[in-house]
């Protein structure tokens, strides 16, 4: 099979029918999530990270004015390049999460499965959410989801799925390359093993994390006051079962609430 080093972020067709099939508990948590805890309504909505939109498309056709950035412009191509094809005006930008800028303030962000442990550095991720509090209105929220590294326990590395649409098939598998807990860097391989009648292609990759045990995300949320952790859900977003976080917890979405 042949094989190319490449981010599989360059990547949005193969992206986007990998991990798109969890859409609809996460767009019904999420609504389920701006209900209940945001102050006043919501109607506006930023996803930072936003990649292909699988989520931000959602959120749009369920009602919400949406936006969203990310620093792939391939990524922002396809993302606006389906809102289009469905008659929705494409509201994906090109930008930095750490330093973006938008018009009006929204009533609640979110930002799910990982993205924000791309954030290098207790700097980078302290400027998120600097910026992510300039584009979020007081009483609402942002609801962040990623992995946490528990201090007790076994954690959940290694992990492979499949997916199809039509005739195209992907196969994933995603396991640690190397963890430095005290540099709080970890490296997972991932690789997308694609199947099309024409022929098959492998791309690997390698995803560069952030780790955060419970305890430095939560000193890390005191850096921002404008932000307090309001609650916490794990991933299997259910909204009448928040979660109390401690040291065994691993997958969990807080609810950052956007203070006075
Ligand atoms: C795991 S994907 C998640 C995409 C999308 N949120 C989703 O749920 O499918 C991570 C995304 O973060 C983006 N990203 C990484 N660093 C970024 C940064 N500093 N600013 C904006 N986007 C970034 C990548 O380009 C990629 O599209």
């Amino acid at each position: 099979m042949q094989t190319v080093q490449e981010s599989i972020y360059d990547h949005p067709v193969y992206y986007d029918l990998i991990f798109g099939s969890d859409w609809a508990a996460e767009t019904k948590f999420l609504t389920a999530a701006f209900a209940k805890h945001v102050q006043g309504k919501t109607k506006r909505l930023l996803e930072p990270a936003c990649g292909t939109g699988r989520l931000l498309y959602r959120m749009i056709k369920a009602g919400y004015a949406c936006s969203g950035l990310d620093l792939n412009p391939k990524a922002i191509e396809f993302c606006n390049k389906r809102l289009k094809r469905h008659g929705i005006k494409p509201t994906a930008f090109v930008a930095d999460m750490c330093n973006f800028q938008i018009d009006k303030p929204c009533d609640a962000g979110f930002n799910t499965i990982n993205s924000f442990r791309h954030l290098s550095s207790e700097q980078l991720a302290v400027k998120h959410l600097k910026a992510m509090a300039q584009a979020i209105r007081p009483g609402g929220i942002y609801a962040l989801g990623f992995h946490l590294t528990p201090l007790v326990g076994p954690t959940t590395d290694e992990e492979s799925w499949t997916a199809r649409r039509g005739h195209l098939q992907v196969n994933t598998q995603m396991w640690p390359r190397d963890k430095d807990p005290k540099a709080r860097v970890e490296r997972f391989n991932i690789r997308f093993d694609i199947y099309r009648p024409t022929g098959s292609m492998r791309i690997d990759d390698c995803l560069v994390l952030r780790s955060y045990t419970y305890k430095q995300f939560d000193s890390l949320v005191k850096k921002v006051p404008e932000w307090t952790i309001e609650a916490a859900y794990d991933f299997s977003y259910d909204i009448q079962e928040p979660i109390e976080i401690d040291e065994s917890t691993e997958d969990v979405v807080y609810i950052l609430k956007r203070q006075k």
